[in-house]
């Protein structure tokens, strides 16, 4: 058998590195759950020290710092006992649970729930079923994950901080000048209309949720010091009628459902639309190849694992199901990272 140039140039590194891609986000996951970063936050350390605090075993410890200072998430001087470990500058402003910048809310999330469910994908595909808390139980999402307090707050917490860069690049960049009201469906702790909010002093929004969610949505807007401008409303967007405004937006709230729900949810917010509003889905579009955001399409796995119906769509899906409610146009602009936004003009 001959050899082409193009064989000779082939790897199998790729593919080892996505394959044990679960082994540095374990590590990290790990190193927040411990709260590695919060403690090197007040300075460089030796791993004795950070044993000490974190409650380690010297097997181990060091392979786990220095994993960590491979990976970039903690520099360190010197070598073995003499080391010192600090926080590598992205994980000192993103990882620091004592910073307004932590996005680790997320990854606690992501420790605790997701990946011990993304365990059995295989499953989910074969099934076709959940695999998390609602798992064998045919049971609303949101109703078993609110019944444990301290799960509510996580998972708000976790919406809350993943999203927050895509909230305000939405705030940086859409043209809010011509609205004076927004009302955010499912808008978990109220992060989506604070933002927008802080960005556009004639805005008056509403964040709505389900009950259990309210307290913790007003909690963060009284925080922020925006009670005058930002309501949080307790609501069933299936059941109350929603709010009337000239926004109505939506972040991560189509893909939680199937294609049907999305149609409803999509009509109800065209009849609550004042004149010349805009429904503003906030979510990780694919593309319309179906090649390119693989975030997106990893999400939508997401979905499966974790909902009875729910997936993510492209910028064409989202066309199609506003121009069927009446929407007159529609359109879909990048946010941050594999974030966009698919906009619906009434
Ligand atoms: C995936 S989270 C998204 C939260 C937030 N909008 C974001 O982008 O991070 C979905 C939200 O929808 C809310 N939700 C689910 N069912 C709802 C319902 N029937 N009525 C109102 N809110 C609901 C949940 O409580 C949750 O806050």
């Amino acid at each position: 058998m001959t050899t082409t140039g193009t064989d000779q140039e082939l790897t199998p590194d790729r593919i080892m590195e996505v394959g044990m891609g679960f082994w540095p986000a374990k590590v990290l996951l790990t190193a927040v759950k411990l709260g590695l970063f919060g403690e090197l936050a007040a300075g460089p350390r030796p791993a004795a020290g950070i044993a000490e605090a974190l409650g380690l075993q010297q097997r181990g410890l060091y392979d786990f710092l220095d994993a960590l200072v491979a990976l970039g998430f903690v520099e360190r001087e010197g070598i073995g006992e003499a080391a010192r470990y600090r926080n590598a500058p992205e994980a000192d402003r993103f990882l620091d649970p004592a910073k307004p910048t932590y996005v680790g809310a997320a990854l606690e999330m992501a420790n605790d729930r997701m990946y011990p469910f993304w365990g059995d994908l295989e499953n989910a595909l074969e099934t076709g079923e959940p695999q998390n808390e609602i798992k064998h139980q045919g049971r609303d999402v949101f109703e078993k994950l609110y019944e444990d307090p301290a799960r509510l707050e996580q998972f708000a917490n976790a919406m809350g901080s993943a999203q927050m860069g895509a909230f305000q690049a939405l705030a940086g960049s859409f043209d809010f000048s011509r609205y004076s009201t927004l009302c955010d469906l499912g808008g978990a702790r109220g992060d989506l209309s604070i933002c927008v909010a802080r960005e556009h002093e004639h805005l008056q929004c509403v964040s709505v949720d389900l009950p259990a969610v309210e307290p913790l949505a007003r909690q963060r807007i009284r925080q922020a010091g925006l009670e005058h401008r930002v309501e949080a409303r307790s609501l069933d967007f299936w059941e109350d009628p929603i709010p009337r405004a000239d926004v109505i937006t939506m972040g991560h709230i189509l893909h939680d459902w199937g294609t049907e729900e999305k149609k409803r949810l999509i009509g109800r917010s065209f009849h609550s639309l004042n004149e010349g509003g805009a429904l503003v889905a906030v979510e990780s579009v694919i593309d319309d190849q179906r090649r390119e955001n693989a975030f997106g399409l990893l999400m939508s796995l997401n979905m499966l694992i974790e909902t009875p119906g729910g997936a993510n769509f492209t910028g064409e899906d989202f066309a199609g199901w506003t121009a069927e409610a009446g929407f007159r146009d529609s359109e879909v602009f990048p946010l941050s990272g594999p974030m966009s936004a698919a906009v619906a003009y009434k």
